[in-house]
Parts: structure tokens; sequence; C-alpha cells
């Protein structure tokens, strides 16, 4: 039986510390996080990552906007939080509505501010294997689980599924940047099974129940990002959990796995952010 990569045990290791490291700071650190519309999945996230800051000494506001809120306003609004000294993190919930270019939206972030890691100047720093001020959170919370059980990236097969800007794209890059051997799976993937089935790593983020147990080598770690309802309210992950948990080595849990890590690392983005603008 696979070991189970336990989330949220090590986002409560990692808060307990940076609660300890917050409360020697005589300023504290500001995340401002914008949310448009009202979806829901995005509420609850926004709501969760609010209650985590607010809970470890880290001064947390939401600006919240109606879907039709025009692009200039919001742009605006980023500008003004850019030149206010108090915010020291800037997040921008995504999806954005469809009237909205993300890219300008993003790109109006000071990379100085950037909590997510998604502008242009930050993206380009990782892609181009130099530091940016801080990485993504998701692929960050994952790399930062796999190390604490220990698991060598280096040299490893690492299979990609999903080629998003949260998650797949810079997930392959950070592995690539690790020196594992990066292949990248998307929706016009041929023959998806037969490169799952040569994973030593398997990142899935997808948001489908597409990884099944005969996908998998035996004794890989499976790392599943994807979490969705199904008709009866039950959360799920892209991976069909009990005959993959009999294969592979390592793998995460929906729920308890990589979401925990993700608001773990937003934290932990928070404090590098704040403490690099010293
Ligand atoms: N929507 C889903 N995940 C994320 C994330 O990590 N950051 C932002 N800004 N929006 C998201």
């Amino acid at each position: 039986m696979a070991t189970i990569l336990d989330g949220k045990k090590l986002r409560d290791k990692i808060l307990v510390d940076l609660e300890q490291k917050i409360s020697t700071f005589e300023h504290k650190p500001k995340l401002v996080v914008i949310l448009v519309g009202d979806n829901p999945a995005s509420q609850i996230y926004v709501g969760n990552k609010q209650k985590c800051a607010q809970k470890i000494g880290i001064i947390s506001e939401v600006v919240h906007y109606s879907s039709d809120i025009e692009e200039n306003v919001l742009i605006n609004k980023i500008h003004e939080l850019n030149n206010d000294k108090s915010v020291t993190a800037i997040l921008v919930q995504l999806p954005l509505p469809k009237h909205i270019s993300k890219i300008n939206v993003i790109d109006a972030i000071a990379p100085k501010k950037d909590v997510d890691g998604f502008t242009p100047y930050n993206f380009g720093k990782l892609f181009s294997g130099e530091k940016p001020y801080v990485y993504p959170c998701t692929p960050k919370g994952i790399l930062l689980l796999l190390d604490e059980y220990g698991i060598d990236i280096a040299g490893k097969h690492a299979v990609v599924v999903g080629r998003s800007n949260i998650v797949g794209h810079p997930m392959s890059q950070m592995l690539l940047n690790r020196n594992a051997t990066v292949t990248v799976c998307h929706s016009h993937t041929r023959n998806l099974a037969q490169i799952t089935k040569t994973a030593d790593i398997l990142v899935s983020a997808v948001g489908k129940n597409i990884i099944k147990g005969e996908m998998l080598k035996s004794g890989c770690v499976v790392i599943d990002v994807g979490i969705f309802k199904d008709g009866s309210g039950k959360l799920h992950g892209d991976v069909e959990f009990e005959p993959s948990s009999k294969i592979a080595s390592y793998i995460s849990p929906v729920p308890g796995g990589v979401g925990p890590m993700t608001i773990a690392s937003l934290m932990l983005n928070t404090v590098e952010l704040f403490e690099n603008n010293l």
C-alpha cells in the first residue's frame, strides 16, 4: 500500500513556524485578495486564504467586485495597491469574467507584490531557470511535500498532466529545474496511458477523473491536484484512489493532499515578499 502524502500535517507544521516568525515582526505583512464575481469555488478558496492568513498574524483584506466590473477599474485598484506601502502582497483570484483580460490584470501587479508568482516578470524568471520573487503556490507546495517525504526528483521521469498557468506549466518547469526529465500531457495528447505508465512521478492537474490504476507504473509517486464534487457532493480528485494506492509507493489524497499545501505556500510567499521588501 502506498504511503499517504499528508498535506494537512505538513501545512500545520509550516503554519506553526510562520506564526512564530510573524510574531517577531514589528510591522506585519498585508495580503490583499481581489475577488471578482460570485464563483462559489473562488469564494470558498478566498475565504480559506483569508482565515488562514489572519490566524497566523498576516493582515488580510478581500476586495470584492461584482462580475460586471470594467477592466480599467480593476487595473486602477491594482495600481493603487502597488503604491500602498502597507500592502506587501496582492493576489487576483482566478478565473476572471470573460470580458476582462487576465493578462492585462496580472501584468498590472508589481512583481515584488505578486504573491502567486504569475506576472510576466516572475514567470519569465522561472522559465529562464532564475529565481523569481516567489514561485507559484500549488507547484511550490507539491515540491515541499515531495521533499518532506524524502522523494528524489533528479533524474526521474516526471509526467505532468495539464498545462494551465496556475499548475501544470509552472510545475513542469520547476520539476525541470530540479533535474527531472519532464513530459507534459494535455487534451491533445495521444496514448496518455502509455506515457503515464512510464512516469516515476505523476502530477495530474486536470479537474476530471482521468487517471486509473492501470495507467500507473508500479512504485510510482502520484500527486493529485484535481478537485471536484460529484452529484452527491462528495469531493474527488483526478486519480482513482483505491486501485492507484495499491500500485503507487506514495500518493496524495483529495482532500488533504495538495490543497492544504497551496494555502501553506501562499502564506510562505506572503512572508517571503514581506521580508524581501524590508
Ligand atoms: N484559482 C485557482 N487556484 C488559484 C491560485 O493558486 N491563484 C489564483 N490567483 N487563483 C487561483
